[in-house]
């Protein structure tokens, strides 16, 4: 199958191309930078058990509701609620490529942060852990980095579908997954490693207060791309006869699986350089992994160090070109314009969006102090994007989905969409615990958790 030209929509080249492409936008920064930080913030154990019953009871309905819509209707996250005659839906989708928008401003500059790393890290340069900061404030270098960073995002999608995404997954995910696991089993033989270990795995659930509940449950959405259409714009590119269940099952665990591996390396190498867990905040990867490459000896460390971030870079890149996808797919189908002109644009667009996410970090106060939240704590303007987006926004687009399938799209269709691929899946109790999970589970506790929270936080 060739890519997207601009006439066709073009296709994943077959099932594997799409698992691969989809857990490579799901694979990304979420894993290895943001859930490290999460777990931190949410005080340890308990919040990696929450993070796990998310993704496993709820994410997993979720996500196999997302796919289906995309392939049911072979459309972008906007234009599949109108072609299921549900347009007043199609503003669920709308919500999504804000939320896609929001997420691809802030992500850009962190990758950004990344790809810095990379070089700093094969230059030697093991003290930037302790130079976090200034690395941060120094906008200059952070706008060359994210430019770059966008750019070649927006080269990847104006490529199309299985030339782009497909072939860069397919070599870059198995390499980060070897390179964590050997850094996994380094990080365990480190004096100390055992604390971090117990911290990382023993839940205190005495800690556990609403907004661990709603971390969690942001971090599921956030990791798993779910709840913003991203999964329904890669499922319009599924074929018919594809097992969305066993993809979406492949998808889940590669994510999570990714996600545990990292964080029980970062927990090993926090402890065991004697940090404190919780004053890292999102610098937190960037200000332990230098220490801890340094420690692998001058030279390896080197290779190991910037490797790491070379590889930390391109999961990122999965995941950029999957945000970008969302609100490109939606402008090209509904606006029937010309895709690589398109692509430019919107690059253009949420690049702008994203300079006070970069300025945030120390260089102008105003978006560094931006909002107090009424428990007394100052978030600068990224983190509020982000709370706002990852937190909030995916878990309500994720709710409203599920309502969506349930209830209004209605769960007979929904089985049959699966059942191409899956013929089984109605009368299976996974197949019935997803209607049940769609039906009742989802709208309810995301629904509570969701306002309850927002009433705590923002007011
Ligand atoms: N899931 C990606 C990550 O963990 C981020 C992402 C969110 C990508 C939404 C696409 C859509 O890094």
């Amino acid at each position: 199958m060739a890519g997207v030209s601009e006439t066709s929509r073009g296709g994943f080249s077959n099932k594997l191309g799409f698992i691969l492409a989809a857990a490579g936008s799901a694979v990304g920064l979420g894993n290895i930078w943001k859930f490290p930080f999460e777990v931190s913030d949410g005080g340890g154990g308990a919040f990696v058990v929450m993070y796990l019953a998310f993704c496993f009871l709820l994410c997993f309905p979720v996500m196999l509701a997302e796919i289906a819509i995309g392939r049911n209707t072979n459309k972008n996250a906007v234009g599949a609620f109108t072609a299921q005659g549900n347009k007043p839906w199609s503003a669920v989708g709308k919500l999504g490529v804000v939320t896609g928008i929001f997420i691809l401003s802030f992500y850009n500059i962190v990758a950004g942060w990344a790809l810095g790393f990379a070089i700093e890290m094969f230059a030697g340069n093991f003290s930037l852990g302790q130079n976090f900061g200034e690395f941060v404030g120094n906008w200059q270098l952070n706008l060359l980095f994210s430019s770059i960073f966008m750019v070649v995002t927006v080269v990847i999608v104006s490529r199309g579908i299985s030339g782009g995404i497909e072939k860069a997954s397919k070599i870059l995910m198995p390499s980060l997954l070897v390179l964590i696991l050997a850094l996994m089993t380094y990080s365990l033989t480190q004096d100390g490693a055992l604390e971090g270990v117990k911290y990382y795995l023993i839940p205190d659930f005495s800690e556990v207060t609403f907004e661990t509940a709603y971390g969690a449950m942001g971090q599921a959405f956030f990791s798993l791309s779910l709840g913003m259409g991203a999964l329904i714009t890669y499922g319009s590119y599924v074929g018919k006869k594809d097992n969305m269940v066993h993809a979406t099952f492949m998808i889940l665990l590669t994510d999570v699986g990714i996600a545990f591996i990292a964080g029980l390396m970062m927990f090993a190498f926090i402890f065991s350089q004697g940090l404190d867990p919780s004053n890292g905040g999102a610098g937190l990867i960037f200000t332990v992994l230098p220490g801890a490459f340094e420690s692998i000896g001058p030279v390896m460390g080197r290779i190991i160090g910037g490797l790491f971030f070379v590889l930390l870079s391109f999961a990122a890149l999965t995941s950029t070109v999957a945000l970008l996808e969302v609100p490109v797919a939606y402008v090209v189908d509904e606006f029937e314009v010309r895709r690589s002109r398109t692509v430019w644009i919107v690059g253009l667009v949420i690049f702008l969006f994203g300079i006070p996410s970069m300025l945030g970090n120390g260089t102008v106060e105003f978006f560094s102090e931006f909002i107090t939240y009424s428990s007394g704590k100052t978030v600068s303007f990224m983190d509020f994007i982000e709370n706002l987006a990852s937190d909030t926004f995916m878990p309500l687009g994720g709710l409203l989905i599920s309502f969506y399938t349930a209830w209004v799209w209605r769960g007979d269709n929904f089985k049959k969409e699966i059942e191409n691929g899956n013929p089984n899946f109605g009368n299976s109790l996974l197949g019935k615990y997803t209607i049940f999970a769609l039906k009742y589970l989802a709208p309810i506790i995301l629904g509570s958790i969701t306002i309850i929270t927002i009433l705590l936080k923002f007011f």
